[in-house]
């Protein structure tokens, strides 16, 4: 990183390799330089428009989002967890435009692991020609992918899919619901809360094996069990 963004990431180790959940939910592996987003659902707004529903467009917003952090890891590769566009023709020209500029202005070989929204893979392919379609990548000791249950258990995996959020509490009689990262021991699986700014999210309940670290603002926390696992601040 270049010590200039405000934004407070919090790291955790699993399986021995050092994991940066960053604030603006992403993943960062550093050791592979390949930095992970999952679920832009990029077109949900005009998706809504179509059945009348008039709420703003945020598609630009998230890649613009995109493009800070990328400046920020300066990664080799972008990978996709799928659920890149939310409907069959929601990627306008211009998103699509914009995400091939990030191609050639960082330089990275972009990778989508289709998601269930993803459903048009031809469309996708010829407004973005640079993005790679792989159903799932190995990246030893990972199986990247969209949703974890198209994974064996066998393999550790990480992914997208369930938008997932907890409940945080914020004062002695107040909650609110964050998205989080979730790292489910049992289901051997990290899964990524959505990038998308237009998303909902799914709450998560706690259970033994469940780690959590919510995003709130700039910041991303271990929270529940996943306060025990002592990388508590800001890795670099
Ligand atoms: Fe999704």
């Amino acid at each position: 990183m270049n010590g200039t963004d405000n934004f407070n990431p919090h790291q955790i180790i699993w399986k021995d390799q050092r994991l940066v959940l960053h604030p603006e939910r992403c993943l960062w592996w550093p050791a592979r330089r390949i930095l992970m987003v999952a679920d832009l659902h990029l077109g949900k707004a005009r998706s809504f428009h179509k059945h009348g529903i008039p709420v703003p467009e945020s598609s630009m917003d998230d890649i613009a989002r995109l493009r800070n952090i990328l400046q920020i890891f300066n990664p080799r590769e972008l990978v996709f967890l799928g659920d890149l566009v939310h409907d069959r023709d929601s990627l306008e020209e211009p998103a699509a435009r914009a995400l091939t500029q990030l191609r050639d202005e960082f330089r990275i070989t972009m990778i989508l692991t289709p998601g269930n929204h993803d459903l048009d893979l031809n469309s996708l392919a010829r407004l973005v020609p640079c993005l790679q379609v792989e159903k799932s990548v190995w990246m030893n000791p990972f199986r990247l992918l969209h949703n974890s249950e198209d994974c064996s258990g066998s393999e550790a995996s990480i992914c997208g899919h369930v938008h997932p959020g907890v409940r945080v509490r914020t004062g002695s009689h107040s909650s609110a619901r964050f998205p989080c990262f979730a790292l489910d021991h049992d289901k051997n699986t990290l899964t990524l809360p959505a990038f998308g700014g237009f998303t909902g999210m799914h709450l998560l309940e706690t259970a033994p094996n469940l780690e959590t670290y919510p995003v709130v603002e700039n910041t991303v926390f271990p929270h529940g069990n996943g306060s025990k696992d002592g990388f508590r601040k800001n890795p670099r």
